[in-house]
């Protein structure tokens, strides 16, 4: 029986391209589907560089059952890492229906799909958004998950309840959900990365394409929170750890005949870092002054959000490794490779 496949829905996205890496780095055989609606094939070609072969790749969205069955049957899959969403928070507020659709579509489909093909072991990408603005800081698993401040965050919100209420009407599904803090960073080689499309809505490639020269200024939204220097602070973790964290999740999936199982992990660097500090920081790791200035308040940013990763540290035995000037200069390269 040849070793199982782990289909990564998305795979040639951000975060989901730096799992294929982690993926194989870790002795599994990754399979990518991936619509391309926000990504390119540049991303297979420096996965190619890394790896040094091709990834199996199918271009099909998760929404078209018959693919997503028909994958299943030519591969096989012996577990899922589902990260195929649509993720621009701004974006999601003007087009509801279309993030609805897509986001907890996909999510429908696969699942019926996975029931149907006897594939039980599923990690799912959700968000620290869920906490909203948290009462306490840093933030652990057991925080009220807040009404949601997006429509983006509302669909990882009610993607984590149809994932928890479906293993618990005893489905034979083994579940693990991951709340991303903020990804930043690219894989060292600077042969993938960030490769947001148009217009960054994400701090850091916005840093790395003003230092670049490819916008003129970046605009610091707010500087009039209650906070040490008044910027938001959030929780920036290299997305290679991040990627890291989702083998070290496949691996605690039970394996000793458990047939229906849900938990849910924080994975974050566990530090609050503000927008001031990030900027602060890449100046230093690029040797150069950034353009910024201060702006008004972005609508619907929360004061302040980092993870307490204790649980990700104790149960799934992970930890990051890498320091946010490591991912800056990581992000840095990377951008200087894209010009
Ligand atoms: C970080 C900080 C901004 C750009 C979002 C999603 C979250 C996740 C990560 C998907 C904030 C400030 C930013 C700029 C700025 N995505 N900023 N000027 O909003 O924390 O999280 O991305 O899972 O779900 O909500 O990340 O990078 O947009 O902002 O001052 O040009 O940088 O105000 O304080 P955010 P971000």
């Amino acid at each position: 029986m040849p070793t199982p496949s782990i289909l990564v829905t998305g795979g040639a996205g951000f975060i989901g391209s730096h799992t294929i890496v982690a993926l194989t780095e870790a002795g599994y055989r990754p399979v990518i589907l991936d619509d391309f609606s926000n990504s390119r094939q540049r991303v297979l070609d420096g996965l190619r560089q890394i790896l040094g072969h091709e990834v199996p790749c199918y271009v099909q969205d998760c929404n078209d059952r018959t693919a997503l069955l028909d994958i299943f049957q030519r591969e096989n899959i012996g577990g899922v890492i589902h990260f195929a969403a649509f993720k621009a928070v701004g974006e999601s507020m003007d087009e509801p229906l279309r993030y609805y659709r897509n986001n907890l579509g996909s999510l429908l489909t696969l699942l019926e799909v996975m029931l149907e093909t006897g594939v039980s072991n599923l990690i799912f990408s959700s968000s620290c958004t869920v906490y909203g603005e948290p009462e306490v800081l840093p933030v652990t698993e057991t925080a009220p998950v807040l009404p949601a401040t997006s429509v983006y965050g509302n669909t990882k919100q009610v993607g984590e309840e149809i994932l928890r209420d479906v293993v618990a009407a005893g489905k034979p599904l083994r579940v693990i959900s991951l709340r991303y803090f903020n990804p930043v960073g690219a894989h060292p080689s600077a042969h993938i990365g960030e490769l947001p499309l148009g217009a960054p809505n994400n701090l850091v490639p916005f840093i790395t394409q003003t230092a670049a020269g490819l916008r003129a200024q970046i605009t610091i939204f707010g500087d009039d929170y209650p906070t040490p220097d008044g910027t938001c602070i959030r929780d920036y973790i290299h997305v290679m750890d991040l990627a890291e964290a989702h083998v070290a999740a496949l691996r605690t999936l039970p394996q000793d005949g458990t047939t229906s199982h849900y938990d849910v992990f924080n994975v974050g660097a566990g530090q609050g870092i503000s927008v001031l500090e990030v900027v602060r920081a890449f100046e230093e790791v690029a040797g150069q002054k950034l353009n910024y200035r201060i702006g008004p308040r972005r609508a619907g940013d929360v004061v302040a959000v980092y993870a307490d990763a204790t649980k990700a540290h104790e149960r799934l035995g992970w930890a990051t490794k890498r320091s946010l000037r490591e991912a800056l200069a990581d992000a840095w390269r990377w951008e200087k490779a894209l010009l």
